[in-house]
């Protein structure tokens, strides 16, 4: 146990990691009765990765970490936590951060993951800040990693033409200065949407049975005109409590890295929170919505295209089942 002595957190190395099986629109024209032109025009979206056959979540997540840790100039035994934010783990338990754990050899760390849908990579990022800054750890990785596509019903247009498959990952250390790196955190939920998205069986509620894999209740349900109201508001209300916690204003965002779930709300987010489109970073087009990898994929690629100048602000912004929404103010 070390004394809470450090008051800040930053960010030294990133990494992310996409299968290679590349699933583009015109792919699922031959699966699902749509086209082209409605993914693209309804959701941005163009392509989507998809696991290889015996690829799991904890795979993509390893070597996205193994990318963050040579990033960091760091070596797997020197971190002390790995938080993974995911809802398709390797399996129910151990949790997919232990099986990372043995997968890059981080013998030191304590291990979990965290359930939060799309938001899962921002929760987690805020919750190792919150412990390192208790001073019980000092060196994180934080991941967010999804193998969605063995959980779509690859029969329903309207759900499997919208995920994709990835990780990305970051090191999150102690530092003394407390102007840079995260300088504030927001997380919100609201239970009461619990229903509308979400995998129903599997668990407790409905264990697995011949009928609930019939009635293809292991795979994403979502109610997707509900989803997309609630996402805008929620996302712009994440903005504007993270702005303010961080005692700055919206305007003064250099670069937003939203959830990529749709580039028909993340449109709406930017106008109603007065950011250009341009300063937000958008990938949806290559990957789709990798849930809780979307957020920790697209800071990857935007650190790697040198949107994080020094003293520019970044906020990771993200929505999804639960529902649950997230917040994170990064100053570079
Ligand atoms: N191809 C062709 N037609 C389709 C398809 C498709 N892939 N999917 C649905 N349609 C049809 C519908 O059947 C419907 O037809 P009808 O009018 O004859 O009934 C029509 O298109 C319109 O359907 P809507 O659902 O109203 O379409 P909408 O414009 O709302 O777009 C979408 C649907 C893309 C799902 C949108 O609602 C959305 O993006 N919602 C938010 C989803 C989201 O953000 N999820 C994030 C969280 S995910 C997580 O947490 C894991």
């Amino acid at each position: 146990m070390h004394t809470p002595t450090e008051t800040g957190t930053k960010i030294v190395g990133m990494g992310m990691c996409l299968p290679e099986k590349v699933l583009t629109n015109f792919d699922l024209e031959k699966i699902v009765e749509t086209s082209d032109e409605w993914i693209r025009t309804r959701t941005g979206i163009q392509e989507r990765r998809i696991i290889a056959k015996g690829q799991a979540t904890s795979d993509l997540a390893s070597e996205a970490s193994k990318q963050a840790l040579k990033n960091a100039g760091l070596k797997a035994s020197d971190i002390d936590l790995i938080v993974v934010g995911t809802i398709t783990p390797d399996m129910l338990f151990p949790s997919t951060a232990c099986v990372v754990q043995r997968k890059i050899g981080a013998e030191n760390a304590a291990c979990f993951d965290i359930s939060a849908a799309c938001s899962g990579f921002t929760y987690a990022l805020s919750i190792a800040d919150g412990l390192i800054r208790s001073g019980q750890y000092r060196k994180a990785l934080v991941i967010g990693a999804e193998a969605l596509s063995p959980f779509l019903d690859w029969t329903e247009r309207s759900t499997c033409v919208l995920f994709g498959d990835g990780a990305g990952a970051c090191i999150l250390v102690s530092t003394p200065q407390k102007e840079k790196g995260i300088i504030a955190s927001y997380l919100g939920s609201d239970g009461t949407y619990a229903d509308i998205l979400g995998i129903p069986a599997g668990g407790s509620a409905i264990p697995p049975t011949h009928e609930s894999i019939d009635a293809r209740l292991h795979t994403l349900k979502m109610e997707g005109s509900e989803v997309f109201k609630i996402a805008v508001r929620t996302m712009c209300d994440a903005v504007f409590e993270i702005a303010k916690r961080a005692g700055m204003k919206a305007t003064d965002i250099d670069c937003l890295i939203p959830h990529q779930a749709n580039l028909r709300i993340l449109q709406a987010v930017a106008e109603r929170v007065e950011i250009p489109l341009e300063k937000l970073f958008l990938n949806l087009q290559r990957y789709g919505n990798m849930s809780a990898a979307s957020t920790a994929v697209a800071m990857y690629e935007a650190w790697e295209a040198k949107k994080f100048t020094p003293g520019s602000n970044t906020v990771l912004v993200a929505f999804g089942g639960g529902l649950t929404w997230a917040s994170v103010w990064i100053k570079w």
